[in-house]
């Protein structure tokens, strides 16, 4: 199977920043994860050089235009590998092999008499490079530039996309999954309500030279949308190379400013040239910067190979796919990014790894261990794994990343859990060693998925993860092989490794020393209020036993327990992230039993089970030994 994706082609008037970064990374994230499943990908990535954006850039920097397109689409060519980009090919809009796909298309449609000459006299704003309807205009004003657009009669060139019109509508009906997310679907289907007239594919050259000259008119050159579109498929060799057969029909991904050109100008040439249309636009929403929009006027415009240099490529890149939810804007802050590189990384992933390999080290000499039989949490923690790798799979298919990441991030609390409750220095220390093996075998298995699973995000750290497991990446690289639990073959070596992901300190302090469970140093601590012995006589708190345990629907957080203390009642607690519900069934907690009840989501709650938190996460206050149920605490 061959899959074909692309990012846009970036203009040269910018140079990359976090928005180029973002889309160019979902296209490598998809890339990688589609390696993962075996097929063959094709990925396209490259800049958009003509039209007058570009000679206006060009003249502000001092240059002639294609020494300035040079140097700025090398700009781009050079920050994707600092982000690990894995693409097949960049594709320049001056390169000549695309000029010739340009002139040969535009003659095509022309001689089939798709194209018309005529004359128009309308309002044109040089910042889009087109005429704006009245209808587009706000106070009088272009909406994206803020200017007044100039009155301009000219002839032109013209496509004839109105003829197209009501197919398009129907196209887009009878194939539901074109355009994704299906808000961007709708905005489509509502904007195609209106009559769309026909898009002006020309310049005259008398004021634009910078562009590929119409080959049926030599006194134009071609409107910078319909050069760049067809990068799609000059770069995959059309119409020559039988390479553009095998890849096409494409998935793109762009970001919703450019959702009408890709969703309305782009089927349609191609139904005109009588191509199949692309398989799916992957539409996503803005990054905002510390909730501003990113503007050079502002001068918060993020720069991708600063942030990788500060924080790490891996770093960066879960940072991105994790915060934002596709199709929706997300608001980026170096706050955010760090409390997720020490949250996420350092501590969850980190730790995991860290503990489970130096476990291995000290006590199996570094070597994978031999299991014996699986028990209970072996059991439930190979299940949920495997259950939760096809939710991971589900959602990177439907290009949910923050879903995927969320998926991984819950075998990992899971994993950390069960060596807290199996706690193989305890079993060690009892003389266990079979069990211990067993437990640390598990603890292995679950790093070997994670590492699977996590190379479309983090590559590096997942194949160091993967080498650590003593494993070949390049073998082992495989998502049949997450799908699988007990691949790793006892004997083997292993190796503990630096630290996966470094801690980032606390700027000012005050918050790392907090998650410590430390006060700052710098700060009185504040004074307490002592209370008398019958204040505590007040409170009912006894130990419960969990007879059942669900997620509740609609959020991520909360568990509906129905406890024994001695009569049964239901009680809400917020313990979802750290607690899968089978694990709690037959656990004795504690509960206090004289709350008042609380309505949470529609369930009444009856009560409030005790748990303690720190920096490693949230643990449940249990009994040393079982206890009858409804026995008093105090
Ligand atoms: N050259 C055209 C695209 C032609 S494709 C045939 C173009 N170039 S652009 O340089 O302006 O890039 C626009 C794209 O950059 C967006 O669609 C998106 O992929 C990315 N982003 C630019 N700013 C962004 C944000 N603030 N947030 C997220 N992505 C953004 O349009």
């Amino acid at each position: 199977m061959s899959f074909y994706i692309t990012t846009p082609i970036y203009y040269v008037n910018a140079e990359p920043h976090l928005g180029h970064a973002y889309t160019t990374l979902v296209a490598d994230a998809v890339a990688r994860f589609k390696r993962l499943q075996g097929e063959e990908v094709f990925f396209l990535t490259g800049t958009d050089e003509h039209g007058d954006k570009i000679v206006q850039a060009a003249q502000r920097a001092g240059e002639d235009p294609q020494e300035y397109v040079d140097r700025i689409s090398e700009l781009f060519r050079t920050t994707w590998p600092l982000l690990n980009i894995s693409y097949s090919r960049f594709i320049r809009t001056t390169e000549p092999a695309h000029k010739k796909v340009v002139q040969l298309v535009l003659q095509k449609i022309y001689d089939q008499g798709d194209i018309y000459f005529d004359e128009y006299q309308g309002l044109y704003c040089f910042g889009c490079e087109r005429f704006l309807t009245e209808k587009e205009l706000e106070n009088g004003l272009c909406p994206d530039h803020k200017c007044p657009p100039t009155p301009l009669k000219e002839a032109n060139y013209f496509f004839r996309l109105s003829k197209y019109q009501d197919w398009l509508v129907q196209y887009i009906k009878d194939h539901p999954e074109m355009i994704t997310p299906e808000r961007y679907r709708n905005e489509i289907l509502s904007l195609l309500k209106e009559d769309l007239g026909d898009l002006c594919i020309s310049r005259p050259k008398s004021r634009l030279t910078w562009g590929i000259e119409l080959p049926f008119d030599k006194n134009f050159v071609t409107y910078v949308w319909f050069d760049a579109l067809l990068n799609y498929l000059s770069g995959l060799g059309y119409p020559d190379d039988p390479k553009w057969k095998s890849f096409w029909p494409a998935h793109h991904v762009i970001a919703k400013d450019i959702l009408k050109p890709h969703a309305v100008y782009w089927p349609i040439m191609l139904k005109a040239l009588g191509i199949p249309i692309y398989r799916q636009l992957h539409v996503h929403g803005y990054w905002n910067i510390n909730e501003e929009k990113m503007s050079k006027s502002l001068g918060n415009i993020v720069k991708p190979a600063e942030l990788i240099e500060r924080y790490g490529c891996d770093q960066v890149r879960y940072f991105l796919l994790r915060e934002m939810a596709f199709g929706l804007d997300a608001n980026f802050s170096e706050e955010a990014l760090k409390r997720r590189i020490n949250a996420d990384l350092a501590n969850d992933l980190g730790n995991l790894v860290f503990r489970t390999l130096t476990m291995t080290d000290k006590y199996f000499e570094g070597q994978i261990p031999s299991p014996s039989e699986a028990q209970k949490p072996e059991q439930v923690l190979t299940q949920k794994t495997l259950e939760v790798v096809e939710g991971y799979i589900l959602a990177m298919e439907n290009f949910q990343f923050h879903r995927a990441l969320g998926s991984l991030w819950e075998i990992i609390g899971e994993s950390n859990r069960y060596i807290d409750y199996q706690a193989p220095w305890a079993l060690m220390k009892k003389g266990q060693r079979e069990r211990t093996a067993t437990v640390i075998y598990h603890a292995l298995e679950v790093l070997r998925i994670i590492g699977i699973c996590l190379w479309p995000v983090c590559p590096n750290a997942a194949e160091k993860i993967l080498e650590n497991l003593g494993l070949d990446p390049k073998e082992e690289l495989k998502l049949s092989r997450a799908q699988k639990f007990g691949l790793l073959i006892p004997g083997k070596k292993t190796r503990r490794g630096e630290a996966l992901f470094p801690r980032l300190e606390e700027e000012k302090g005050t918050k790392a020393l907090k998650a410590k469970g430390q006060t700052p140093k710098d700060k009185e601590p504040k004074e307490q209020k002592l209370l008398p012995i019958d204040e505590f006589a007040k409170w009912d708190i006894r130990v419960a036993e969990v007879i059942q345990a669900e997620k509740v629907p609609g959020t991520d957080r909360l568990l509906k327990l129905l406890v024994r203390c001695p009569e049964e009642r239901t009680v809400i607690a917020g313990i979802a992230e750290y607690y899968s519900p089978e694990t709690l069934v037959g656990k004795q907690v504690i509960v206090v039993a004289n709350l008042k009840p609380a309505k949470i989501r529609g369930i009444v709650s009856q009560g409030m089970v005790l748990a303690a938190k720190d920096a490693q996460g949230l643990k449940l206050i249990v009994p040393e030994q079982p206890v009858q149920a409804g026995a008093k605490v105090g």
